[in-house]
């Protein structure tokens, strides 16, 4: 059986009434949009800007209910955000007022864990900045105290939207080792959506190609590579030229 079994028949803005299925008027933006995670699996989420990607991502959050469909954990059908579902957005959304130590150790009506707070940030390279302020952070050690903290409720399922498009080319290529590798290391299962063609071919096992209007999943496609993969090798540039020309059918 997979983890996340996800299901989203309809999704609509606007309109009245309860539940997608219900409107009348506004035109979907997800339809038919079906997809399976199984446990350690990465699976890459590549489409047009406004396809619907982040708004899938929320739907599979469990922060926005209002959708026809289902989001499946273990079997369960899930309703609101739960500690099994990390998320990281593309900034890094700390709490200015608290230090690094305490956001990534925030985690409503539950004790602070220093100890696990101390190891998550060793493992995402901010040792010795667990008492800074958000504000004394660069751009990226930022966003590694925000996988962190995503990481804190050690969760099965990281979503991660764009993550890494406002860093530099190098500290997003550390960013994406550093996920990969942490993600192996708790066994969480990974659905990224990127703009990035190469990341998504990096890191995924499966990539998804979703077209527009309304967002739907025009293309599956497979990316059996061995681990560590050669950001100039031949086959990641063959498979990054497939989904590439898939994008491109769908402009
Ligand atoms: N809260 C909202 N109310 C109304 N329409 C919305 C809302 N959020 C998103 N949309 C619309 O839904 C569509 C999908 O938006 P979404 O943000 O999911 O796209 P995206 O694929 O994440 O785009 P990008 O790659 O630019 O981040 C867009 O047409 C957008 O205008
Ligand atoms: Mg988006």
């Amino acid at each position: 059986m997979s983890l996340l079994d996800v299901s989203v028949r309809t999704k609509r803005f606007g309109g009245e009434g309860q539940g997608g299925e219900a409107r009348e008027g506004a035109a979907p933006v997800l339809s038919d949009v079906r997809f399976q995670l199984a446990v350690g699996e990465v699976l890459g989420l590549v489409g047009a800007s406004g396809c619907g990607k982040s708004t899938l991502l929320r739907i599979v959050a469990g922060l926005d209910p209002d959708f026809d469909g289902e989001v499946r954990l273990d079997g369960r059908t899930r309703h609101g955000p739960d500690r099994d579902i990390g998320v990281v957005f593309q900034e890094p959304r700390l709490f200015p007022w608290l230090t690094v130590a305490e956001n990534v150790g925030f985690d409503l009506g539950q004790g602070h864990d220093e100890r696990w707070v101390e190891t998550l940030l060793d493992e995402v390279g901010l040792r010795g900045l667990g008492d800074a302020l958000p504000r004394q952070l660069s751009g990226g050690q930022a966003q590694r105290a925000a996988i962190a903290r995503a990481l804190y409720t050690k969760p099965r399922v990281l979503l991660l939207d764009e993550p890494f498009s406002a860093l530099d080319a190098f500290t997003r290529m550390r960013l994406q080792d550093l996920v990969r590798e942490v993600a192996r290391a708790h066994h969480t299962s990974l659905l990224l959506v990127t703009h990035d063609v190469e990341e998504a071919v990096l890191l995924s096992d499966r990539v998804l190609v979703l077209g527009a209007a309304p967002g739907r999943v025009v293309r599956r496609i497979d990316v059996p590579l061995v681990h560590p993969r050669g950001r100039g090798s031949a086959a990641v540039a063959d498979l990054r030229g497939e989904v590439l020309r898939e994008l491109e059918r769908q402009q």
